[in-house]
């Protein structure tokens, strides 16, 4: 287990934000998870003109590093204008793969709002 570099972090998601495809609600989204073997992945929000199709940021990370092998994760970084937290849906995908996580929640310079953790967020998780 690495200890999540956290600057690290917010730094992937400040570069992945540019990457955002948000034509329709004009909101850039980027996000990064730090992989229990200390590798980042990142992921940006991927808009549709059917709006409904629209993923989010954190989900296409995880995505990402699960498609790459990584199955656990210690930390998330969110970077948006006005630093609002992970939706519910996204914060579901996250437990899926980990216990406990922190979410750093940042500025679009990635300036930190905030640092908390998915079990605050999310504290009564749907198990199955
Ligand atoms: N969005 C994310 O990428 N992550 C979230 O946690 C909430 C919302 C995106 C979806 C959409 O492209 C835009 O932000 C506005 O809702």
């Amino acid at each position: 287990m690495h200890e999540p570099d956290l600057e690290a972090l917010v730094a992937a998601a400040v570069a992945a934000r540019s990457s955002a495809y948000a034509p329709y609600s004009d909101f850039s989204v980027g996000a990064a998870v730090w992989a229990t073997d200390g590798c980042i992945f990142t992921g940006c929000n991927v808009e549709n003109v059917s709006y409904g199709l629209t993923i989010c940021a954190e989900r296409v990370a995880i995505g990402s590093a699960v498609a790459a092998g990584r199955q656990s994760f210690e930390a998330l970084a969110l970077v948006t204008d006005g630093a609002v937290a992970p939706c519910g849906a996204c914060l579901q995908v996250l437990a899926e793969f980990c216990e406990q996580a922190i979410v750093v929640i940042c500025h679009a310079d990635g300036r930190i709002a905030r640092t908390t953790t998915l079990s605050d967020l999310l504290p009564d998780r749907f198990a199955g």
